[in-house]
């Protein structure tokens, strides 16, 4: 498997993900979206040759109201919006879902995030799940809800747990 940046030709082939909106999302404006700085996008695919596209992700700078983020940040917080990695859509092709492919794109998506944390602050990272199975499936991999809702649900992973989570997964590919 290899994760890199959106190419112009990715959306050629299109993408079906059981979402409409996510589809057209990606064909449409996951590219110029990337382009204009407005959402980096990351595709996944079986090799650096493949061209049909497994599963993408946008990812943004953005922020949240330390109000939504104290439940899990504590309460020692400034009354200003705090800044966040914002994972603005996430998708995995449905012949491929189950496989193991979102959760590795995941992990892509929180070590670009910690690594961008290192020169430009970021508290946690910041999403809105769609629908109650996509809440399940976030929550497995450490994201906590700062909401009820059933859709649009505002999730979150503190950048500590994020940090900590690759040292791990660092120091488990060096003993391997
Ligand atoms: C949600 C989605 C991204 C998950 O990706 P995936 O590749 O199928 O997930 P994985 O195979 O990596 O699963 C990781 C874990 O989450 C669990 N999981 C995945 N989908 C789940 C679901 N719908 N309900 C409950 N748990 C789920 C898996 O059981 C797995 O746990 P395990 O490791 O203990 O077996 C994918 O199903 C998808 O793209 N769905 C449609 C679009 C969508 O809803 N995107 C989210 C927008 S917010």
């Amino acid at each position: 498997m290899i994760i890199r940046r959106i190419a112009k030709a990715d959306g050629g082939g299109g993408f079906s993900c059981g979402e409409p909106t996510l589809d057209a999302f990606f064909v449409k404006h996951a590219y110029r979206n990337d382009q204009a700085g407005i959402g980096r996008a990351y595709v996944i695919l079986d090799a650096p040759d493949a061209t049909e596209i497994l599963g993408f992700y946008t990812l943004s700078a953005s922020s949240a109201t330390p109000e939504l983020l104290k439940p899990v940040l504590g309460s020692r917080l400034p009354k200003y919006l705090l800044p966040v990695s914002y994972i603005g859509m996430f998708a995995v092709a449905t012949s491929r879902q189950g496989k193991g492919i979102g959760s590795e794109l995941m992990l892509d998506a929180l070590m670009r995030s910690a690594a961008a944390a290192q020169a430009v602050g970021s508290t946690g990272v910041f999403l809105h799940s769609r629908d109650e199975k996509s809440t399940a499936f976030y929550a497995k991999l450490g994201f906590v809800s700062l909401g009820t809702e059933a859709t649009h649900r505002p999730m979150f992973i503190p950048m500590s747990v994020v940090q900590r989570m690759m040292n791990d997964q660092a120091s488990r590919s060096t003993s391997q």
